[in-house]
């Protein structure tokens, strides 16, 4: 049974997994950074690169250790190669290059994008082509058409801020901590959503795609201005964050009536009141509503191994000059959205 060996380096996340293609995961291993970064109140580039570089190999060595194979018994070695922060992404891609050649193996360089897009089919065998993907992290908020491994339909992107980010930078704002997200789900949970009075930016707009940056702002005006509490001014900027995703959701669940499912990935799908939202949204529209694990949503090595594992079942292997890609848009035809801050 084809065994994969997956590393993640691209933010602040060091990950090395070993999947078979049959889905078990015979080991995984994630770092957490969270601790280096919590005192600048974001990620540091420059800071997440050098962790990278102290914790992978030996995270390497005991994954492999753990689970009782040598590097000879590997089918291929799959590494993010991007899109992401580019000190992390050349670590993670130069390390499998270097077991890659040591051990004979073919390379697979991972779009980061597609490990999310992929995952669900890790934990859901039935999971079939074409299924809609809300794709909500810290660096991505996309509506995608996963046809197919390699094929991908850009449906939506945000046109500034991605939703994670926009829930770290409230939670700076309201004084939560780092990271963002869980911290204001955690003060949400003893607010009212409608206490104040926020922004669902593009909502009921013919235009596809999502944007945050206003609603942040919004957030920050009505924080300085009202003295409203923090549980409402997060509940209340939880609530608008939620009622953007459905309802572009919603828009392009209509424009894709051949989609199997409604699928969720990234680290924002860790939000329950998101995930309880597009449950409803699936079933409004009869479908199934998949949403990965907890820890499959985020930052992990296990979806880049499963990615890798899906790729070389079609031999879609890379050579040893792969690039780190800083930008790599999942679908490199997918029309520009209006706005300066673009994301891939
Ligand atoms: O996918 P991920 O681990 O890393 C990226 O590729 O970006 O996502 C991390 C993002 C962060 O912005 C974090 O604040 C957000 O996911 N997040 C959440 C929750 N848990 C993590 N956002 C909202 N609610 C949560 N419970
Ligand atoms: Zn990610």
């Amino acid at each position: 049974m084809t065994l994969v060996l997956g590393l993640e380096s691209s933010c602040d996340e060091t990950a090395v997994a070993l999947v078979r293609a049959d889905r078990t995961i015979v080991a995984r291993h994630v770092a957490s950074q969270d601790a280096d970064h919590r005192p600048y109140g974001g990620v540091v580039p420059e800071i997440a690169a050098r962790a990278h570089v102290e914790v992978l190999s030996p995270m390497v060595a005991r994954t492999l250790e753990e689970a009782g194979v040598g590097l000879a018994e590997i089918d291929a070695i799959a590494a993010t190669a991007g899109p992401g922060l580019i000190g992390g992404v050349m670590i993670g891609l130069v390390t499998a290059k270097a077991l890659a050649l040591a051990a004979s193996k073919p390379l697979i360089a991972v779009n980061h994008l597609e490990g999310h897009a992929l995952s669900p089919r890790l934990v859901a065998p039935d999971l079939a082509f074409p299924y809609l993907l809300l794709l909500v992290s810290g660096g991505h908020c996309q509506l995608l058409a996963v046809e197919g491994v390699g094929r991908y339909r850009r449906l939506a992107t945000t046109i500034d801020d991605a939703a994670g980010e926009a829930f770290d930078k409230v939670a700076k704002i309201l004084g939560l901590g780092f990271p963002g997200g869980p911290a204001v789900e955690r003060a949400a949970a003893a607010g009212n959503p409608r206490a104040v009075k926020l922004p669902r930016p593009l909502v009921g707009s013919g235009e596809p795609h999502f944007s945050f940056a206003g609603l942040k702002t919004a957030v920050l005006r009505a924080s300085q201005a009202d003295a409203a509490p923090v549980p409402d001014l997060a509940a209340s900027f939880q609530q608008a964050v939620v009622d953007c995703l459905a309802d572009r959701t919603r828009l392009a669940l209509e424009a894709m009536p051949e989609a199997t499912a409604l699928v969720v990935a990234g680290g924002v799908a860790a939000n329950g009141a998101i995930r309880g939202a597009l449950q409803t949204l699936a079933d409004t529209h009869g479908l199934p509503f998949v949403a990965p694990p907890q820890w499959l949503c985020t930052d992990n090595a296990a979806m880049i191994a499963w990615a890798g594992a899906e790729r070389l079942a079609l031999g879609l292997t890379d050579g040893l000059d792969a690039p780190a890609r800083a930008r790599w848009p999942l679908d490199p035809d997918a029309a520009p959205a209006r706005g300066a801050g673009v994301k891939a």
